[in-house]
């Protein structure tokens, strides 16, 4: 059954960066891109790890793409779609997420 989660306050993740989160075993990241928040679980759809190596570093080196830092796959940050990589064609999966009047962001899971 999916649930709402409270994640965090928006001002968290600054425009341009990306965070990680867990629920209950479940793994999960923000990114904050263009004014708006994206975000997906932390599996890679290659080998179904997580991508990041260093706490809360989603993003390639410019900030443009999600990137996995087991194999490289670059990924859209408004959709999670594979662009390079061996998970090309693949995509993360995307999860609700929106932000409050008082700027509280929320994830369904
Ligand atoms: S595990 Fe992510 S690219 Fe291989």
């Amino acid at each position: 059954m999916s649930k709402e989660r409270a994640l965090c306050h928006s001002s968290a993740i600054a425009e341009g960066q990306s965070k990680g989160f867990e629920f209950e075993e479940q793994r999960l990241f923000v990114v904050h891109k263009g004014g708006r928040f994206y975000a997906y679980r932390n599996q890679c759809p290659h080998l179904g790890i997580e991508l990041e190596w260093l706490p809360d570093q989603f993003l390639d080196a410019e900030g443009a793409l999600i990137q996995c830092a087991t194999h490289g796959a670059l990924f859209l940050i408004d959709s999670g779609d594979c662009i390079a990589g061996p998970c090309q064609g693949q995509a993360l999966t995307s999860l609700p997420c929106r932000c409050d009047e008082e700027g509280q962001l929320w994830v369904t899971l």
